[in-house]
């Protein structure tokens, strides 16, 4: 199509003897073009097809961009973006991916979910940032309405028992009543899959942690939580709920600077057993986003950790290659 349009401006060009007929016929060409190039777009953003992934939707926007750069205002781009919403945005990883959403707002709408008005104003306090509790469902819906895609990373968060001293003693954790695992990891998350599945979300991430296949893993006895039994119970909902979905289990956490390490996956918690363990927040929250990006990332589970930040370690840019080397389902 995009050559026979181009032929007929090609055959414009060399017939025109008249200046004032050629520029008119011109104008009429550009105007099938633009017609042309908005069919392109409004077919590269069509929400309503069933077998369209979201992976396939990024490429096929990006093809149709290139079709357009050919000739039609940049502005018409816009209405190709996609609409993604992070949930527990006011957290310490949740906030480096809205951040990052909404840096790359060529390619997102980003959209933050956050439990109270006062954590929203923590993350700048914009219209797009949405108040709701996830063990809550009606709460969340009004977040949810019209995204296509969802990174998910809400946590319960344990709290030290009062007059703990770390330096003295293992301290004790608590969680608080209705906030157990339970409620935030299981019920809450499953509230998020649910209200995404019922308004047509076409991807789910959700940031889970290593541990999980060990019923007898430490962190499940903080505060009688079972965190990571809870937290595995809601990635297998994800699973099976029929959504392409990315599910990062994340090693220990790290406030560090991001994109200069080499990133590593594993399964099975077997990266728990060498040296490498961690992966800064800030990595964690590249991969979330990437992984919308690309095809290869959908039904797949994976540990996630990272080499350290020093020697002859490359830093992880491609990360097409990177997803493509998951074999993991769950
Ligand atoms: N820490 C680690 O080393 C580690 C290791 C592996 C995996 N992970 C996992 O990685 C993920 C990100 O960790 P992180 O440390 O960056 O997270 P985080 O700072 O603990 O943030 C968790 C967020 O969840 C929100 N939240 C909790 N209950 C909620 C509710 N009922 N409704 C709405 N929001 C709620 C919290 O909101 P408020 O701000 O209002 O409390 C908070 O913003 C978590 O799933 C975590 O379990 C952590």
């Amino acid at each position: 199509m995009l050559a026979i349009v181009l032929g007929c401006l090609l055959d414009v060009d060399a017939g025109m003897a008249d200046l004032a007929g050629g520029a008119l016929l011109l104008m009429g060409y550009g105007l099938l073009l633009m017609l042309f190039c908005s069919y392109t777009l409004a077919d590269g953003i069509d929400r309503t097809r069933p077998s369209s992934t979201l992976g396939a939707f990024m490429n096929e926007r990006r093809g149709s961009r290139r079709i357009c750069a050919v000739s039609v205002s940049a502005t018409m781009v816009d209405v190709n973006k996609i609409t993604v919403l992070v949930t527990g945005a006011a957290g310490r990883t949740g906030q480096i991916v809205y951040k990052k959403l909404k840096e790359r707002s060529d390619l997102f709408t980003g959209r933050g979910l956050v439990r109270s008005a006062e954590t929203k104003k923590q993350i700048g306090g914009a219209d797009d940032v949405f108040v709701g509790d996830i063990r809550d469902a009606d709460s969340i819906a009004p977040a949810i309405q019209g995204i296509d895609a969802l990174i998910i990373l809400t946590s319960a968060v344990p709290k030290m028992k009062p007059g703990s001293d770390p330096s003295k003693e293992r301290p004790e954790f608590y969680f608080e009543d209705g906030a157990y695992p339970e409620q935030v990891d299981w019920i809450g998350q499953k509230n998020q899959i649910d209200a995404a599945k019922a308004s047509g979300v076409k991807q789910i991430v959700l940031v889970g942690s290593m541990g999980g296949t060990n019923p007898n893993h430490p962190l499940n006895s903080l505060g009688n939580g079972n965190i990571l039994i809870w937290k595995r119970k809601a990635e297998q909902y994800l699973a099976d709920s029929g959504i392409p979905y990315t599910i990062i289990r994340a090693g220990g956490l790290l406030d560090k600077e991001g994109g200069v390490r080499e990133l590593i996956v594993g399964k099975d918690d077997e990266l728990l057993q060498t040296e490498t363990r961690t992966v800064p927040r800030a990595d964690v929250a590249e991969v979330c986003i990437k992984a919308l990006q690309f095809e290869a990332a959908q039904f797949k589970a994976f540990d996630l950790a990272s080499k350290p930040d020093e020697g002859t370690y490359v830093p992880t840019k491609d990360f097409k290659a990177f997803f493509s080397r998951i074999t993991t389902r769950f």
